[in-house]
């Protein structure tokens, strides 16, 4: 069908005739929209939108919104969801009064899916990663990136890379890979940490340059994890090779994760739940992103991070789920909008920019999608009837969305 027309919108959101890029600071808090709206998609692209009063007569396919919203779809740019198996017994562990960090010491966390990887074959992988992809498809997510980081060698890193390469050619939604083998420092390296690095600078990074295995490169920059040292070696390897960095930082203290990230022109700096004002400005002086992730915080009981004050310091904050079967086993971007809202003190129009335009620039994806602008993909969600848009992170863990396009 080339042509569709989706009828009776009560609000048509996030109506941006001009792509506006990254949104920061006060303008998050604006929602451009319309009222009792229309939109036509042509050949999959956003082709039109008016008031319903100047409705077009046809199209090949209609689509009556019965009085729901319509929204750009979810970008969700940051998670972990080519995994091999759930990790309950940690969760089970944590109500029991164990940190994550204590598990995690013990052997668990990400070694602990490092070990599942090992025997995971690249089919069973494919399958339930593509049925995640489906399950966040359906609650609204239409661009997602995927690290790989549960491989920690060689053959294990290339299987997820090669997994995710899969989903890019399947799945729904639009996929950036990033390259993640600085996840964990594998046991047998403990006493060679050199050596492992090694393996990731000259081994790992330039078979995933030759293959085009990867859009970008993480690190997870924190104590107990890779040194800043360490971190500016993976970066500077990775940057040859032409990836960029998104990396995770201060998610457990703030040790100057940031400023290592801006230091290496990080496209992201993901976590964040420790940060002060240096880092603010250091962010302030960058293009790179600040992306929250409240379904972490709140999954392994550590504070949220502080989005009112990010935005009110004028940042193009990000939200994401970092869905991943340790710190975060949900993908649920509607439930991030809640938390977003309820525990970060973000307006419902700052959380929805959060969640579609500035997730898509933290994917380098904001020229296709994220806002209603004519000429971007037409990747759409349309609730069931809605008064108005606050009602999305109101009525927390219900399910509002009639359709997704
Ligand atoms: O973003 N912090 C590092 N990585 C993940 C957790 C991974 C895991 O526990 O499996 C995160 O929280
Ligand atoms: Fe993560």
């Amino acid at each position: 069908m080339s042509s569709t027309l989706i009828t009776n919108i009560k609000q048509l959101l996030m109506v941006y005739p001009e792509n506006p890029g990254v949104v920061k600071g006060k303008a998050m808090a604006e929602m451009p929209m319309l009222e009792n709206a229309w939109l036509l998609v042509e050949h999959g692209k956003i082709a039109a939108y008016g008031n319903m009063v100047t409705v077009p007569a046809d199209a090949d396919g209609m689509i009556d919104a019965h009085g729901g919203l319509v929204l750009p779809a979810f970008c969700d740019s940051h998670t972990h969801i080519v995994y091999a198996a759930s990790r309950e017994q940690e969760f089970l562990m944590r109500l029991q009064g164990k940190t994550y960090t204590e598990i995690a010491e013990a052997g668990g966390g990400i070694l602990n899916s490092a070990k599942q990887m090992q025997t995971a074959s690249e089919e069973q992988l494919f399958d339930d990663a593509m049925a995640r992809l489906e399950e966040v498809g359906r609650s609204g997510t239409g661009a997602i990136e995927i690290k790989s980081g549960y491989g920690l060698t060689f053959a294990s890193e290339m299987k997820m890379l090669c997994v995710i390469r899969k989903l890019k050619e399947h799945a729904r939604q639009d996929i950036k890979a990033t390259f993640l083998g600085a996840h964990a420092m594998p046991a047998e390296y403990a006493n060679d940490r050199q050596g492992y690095i090694r393996i990731i600078t000259d081994e790992m990074l330039p078979h995933i340059a030759q293959e085009g295995l990867a859009d970008y490169c993480d690190v997870f920059c924190e104590k107990g994890y890779f040194t800043h040292e360490e971190t500016d070696t993976i970066l500077q390897a990775a940057a040859k090779y032409g990836l960029k960095p998104k990396i995770h930082v201060n998610q457990f203290s703030n040790s100057g994760g940031v400023q290592t990230g801006v230091r290496n022109h990080a496209l992201s700096v993901d976590h964040l739940e420790y940060i002060g004002e240096e880092e603010i400005n250091s962010l302030l002086s960058s293009n790179t992103l600040p992306v929250a992730l409240p379904g972490c915080s709140m999954f392994i009981n550590i504070p949220f991070t502080p989005g009112r004050m990010l935005i009110d310091a004028g940042l193009p904050l990000v939200v994401a789920s970092d869905y991943n079967p340790g710190s975060a086993p949900s993908g649920n971007m509607h439930l991030m909008l809640s938390l977003a809202c309820s525990q970060m003190h973000l307006t419902p129009a700052e959380a929805i920019h959060a969640t579609t335009i500035n997730g898509a620039a933290a994917m380098e994806l904001e020229n296709s999608l994220g806002t209603i602008t004519v000429g971007k993909k037409a990747k759409l969600i349309i609730t069931k009837p809605l008064d108005n848009y606050m009602l999305l992170p109101y009525y927390f863990g219900s399910d509002l969305i009639a359709r997704t396009i």
